[in-house]
């Protein structure tokens, strides 16, 4: 076998999609059409793209502090949480996958959005 492990990202149980080093949660899922809201386009200027990370958070860069301030005004907030602009895959995960949540609050504030 050649080249890096495949390294899969999967939105809410039952969308997976391949991924490479370098790219955020939110390039894989625009690249994807997954609704991941992105109001301030991809700059921590938002929260609209908080994402709660299931699985694979070590493959995953560190949250920033600004990062951090930014996830204090988003809701439905714990210790899995990252915005999916700023969280970029830098390794392989181990288990092979990155999981992420969209919180049922950021879909609903984009249904009522649009
Ligand atoms: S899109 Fe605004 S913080 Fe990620």
């Amino acid at each position: 076998m050649t080249g890096s492990p495949p390294i899969r990202v999967r939105f809410d149980a039952d969308r997976e999609f391949d991924a490479a080093l370098g790219e955020s949660i939110l390039d894989v899922a625009l690249r994807n059409h997954v609704d991941l809201d992105h109001a301030c386009g991809g700059v921590c200027a938002c929260s609209t793209c908080h994402v709660r990370v299931l699985e694979g958070a070590d493959a995953l860069n560190g949250a920033s502090e600004e990062e951090e301030d930014r996830l204090d005004s988003a809701r439905d907030v714990g210790l899995d949480s990252r915005l999916g602009c700023q969280a970029r895959i830098e390794r392989a995960p181990k288990g092979g996958v990155v999981a992420v949540r969209i919180p049922a609050w950021n879909v609903n504030l984009v249904r009522e959005a649009h």
